[in-house]
């Protein structure tokens, strides 16, 4: 760590020390040194790869439902043999050694956070883990009576027909019901804003820097790479999460 990223450091140390209320907004990067692939990364990004319409939309999973139920399927295995990482661990620590003071807000389906110890983790963009009806049927009973008993790649439902999707929020979808107002007024209440792992390609999650900054709070941005945010932060450190978090939260 050189001597500049040091000083940001000792000083992000203290405000996070004083600060009474706290925001933190989780990308991809979080989850990375857990082995779980980021999107945009160059070389090792999904979308470098793969197209986000086809997988990752309503369009695409009813254009060819068993190829999107496949690679959801696939990513979940993923997440399921990942475990947390250092980064995670750190965030969770902080928020038990001062009970109410932090909001961490995620765009990371995955469920590190969760298994690391953080508590009420606010979900921007849905759970991987999760599995709903893709048309709203209101007489079918609740996936869990019969998740896992339906045959099928994606599972149909015996009776209508309707499929089983995976409970994320694709692109162009709503995300769920007041996530984004609870992100919006943490964001606004805070006096500390750090945001880490993330492009900040994607709206509204990527406005929540902005939000922070224009209210007045202190926004830091942890990211190796140069995001689209940047210019809403007071300082970048160029490290990772699982390489910095826990000497920015240590003792804190
Ligand atoms: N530590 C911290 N940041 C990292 C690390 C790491 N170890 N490795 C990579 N990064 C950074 C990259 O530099 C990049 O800026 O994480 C960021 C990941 O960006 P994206 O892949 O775009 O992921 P994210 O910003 O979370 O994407 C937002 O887009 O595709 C949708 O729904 C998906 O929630 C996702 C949303």
């Amino acid at each position: 760590m050189d001597a500049r990223t040091a000083r940001d450091v000792s000083d992000l140390r203290e405000r996070l020390g004083a600060a009474r209320k706290v925001c933190v907004l989780t990308g991809a990067g979080m989850s990375a040194e857990s082995g779980i692939p980021t999107f945009r990364d160059a070389q090792s990004g999904l979308w470098s790869k793969l197209d986000p319409m086809q997988l990752a939309s309503e369009a695409g999973f009813r254009a060819d439902p068993r190829l999107v139920w496949d690679w959801y399927a696939e990513r979940r295995e993923g997440v399921r043999r990942a475990q947390p990482n250092a980064g995670h661990e750190a965030l969770a620590g902080y928020e038990r050694r001062h009970p109410g003071r932090l909001t961490l807000v995620t765009q990371n389906v995955d469920d590190l956070h969760q298994r690391a110890g953080s508590r009420g983790v606010l979900r921007l963009h849905g759970d991987i883990l999760l599995d709903r009806w893709l048309e709203h049927c209101p007489h079918q009973p609740s996936l869990t009576d019969t998740a896992g008993a339906i045959p099928g790649r994606p599972p149909k439902c015996p009776s209508c027909g309707n499929l089983v999707r995976p409970g994320v929020v694709w692109f162009g979808e709503m995300l769920p019901e007041g996530a984004m107002e609870t992100a919006e007024r943490a964001a606004f209440e805070c006096d500390v804003m750090l945001v880490v792992g993330t492009s900040g390609a994607v709206w509204p999650a990527a406005g929540l820097a902005q939000v922070a900054r224009e209210a007045g709070a202190h926004v830091a941005i942890l990211n190796p790479q140069a995001s689209a945010i940047d210019d809403q932060a007071h300082v970048c450190l160029r490290g990772t999460a699982a390489g910095v978090l826990p000497g920015v939260l240590k003792g804190v």
